[in-house]
């Protein structure tokens, strides 16, 4: 079932495995038409974990002919200050769920958790605007944009009180995340913002009232209600436990 509001369109499912199903088929269609006459396609993969199903759903073989995966650069909207290898990666999980597709390692290109977050950030910038081919005024445009909803509203990470969410210049940032005790490195609304598609996976009882908070509390100002595509499409992907169903 699919509904239309202000928010964007959300399509709800009967749960995680039709979900990531459903995404699947819109990262193929997303990835096939910004590919269409040859070009390269740039991709923003979320953390947490939520889209682990999706990226092994797309690693099954029925997905590996409906991308061109040779041409498609993978990014991450966030990760968390930890080395690669690290259990709580976000490049890590990611990796090991897309394991055996074609992806070009020149276009996998990882937020640097290991490193001093400002200089990370600052790095991921400089990456995005190679990438991309911009000129330093111009905001990169992602085809697709992959984001989760956080239980207190955040997304990305963009946490709410945190400066992360008033950076219009910087296209990457690092934040100090008070109640997670640690740094986060974040793309910023302006490049979620500038994105062909952006397409939020929420799944899970756990989630139900910060969706509906997100949905119909305009007073609550919360990171998630940012996310407004300028000339995008906002697409919710989410299933019936979240519906409260
Ligand atoms: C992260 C994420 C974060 C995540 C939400 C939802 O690094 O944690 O990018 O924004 O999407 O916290 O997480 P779950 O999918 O695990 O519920």
């Amino acid at each position: 079932m699919t509904v239309t509001s202000a928010k964007g369109e959300v399509r709800v499912f009967r749960d995680l495995g039709e979900l990531s199903r459903a995404a699947a088929d819109f990262f193929c269609d997303v990835a096939a038409k910004a590919g269409r006459g040859g070009g390269e396609i740039f991709i923003a993969l979320s953390g947490g974990s939520t889209p682990e199903r999706l990226y092994e759903t797309l690693s099954t073989q029925e997905y590996h002919d409906r991308v061109p995966w040779m041409r498609t650069h993978l990014f991450w909207s966030d990760e968390r200050c930890v080395p690669p290898d690290h259990p709580d990666s976000n490049y890590g999980r990611a990796a090991a769920a897309l394991a055996g597709l074609p992806i070009s390692p020149l276009n996998v290109h990882r937020m640097r958790g290991e490193d001093p977050p400002e200089e990370a950030a600052r790095e991921y910038e400089a990456e995005m605007r190679e990438a991309f081919k911009i000129l330093p005024s111009d905001v990169p445009r992602f085809d697709l944009m992959l984001l989760g909803l956080g239980e207190d509203g955040h997304t990305g990470s963009l946490f709410p009180g945190t400066s992360a969410l008033e950076d219009t210049t910087d296209l990457a940032t690092s934040v100090y995340v008070e109640k997670l005790k640690s740094h986060r490195l974040t793309l910023t609304f302006p490049v979620i913002n500038n994105s062909g598609n952006v397409v939020f996976l929420v799944s899970g009882e756990k989630k139900r009232d910060i969706f509906r908070r997100v949905m119909e509390d305009e007073s609550a100002n919360l990171p998630a209600q940012r996310v407004r595509p300028t000339n995008g499409k906002l697409v919710w992907f989410v299933d019936e436990a979240v519906m409260g169903r």
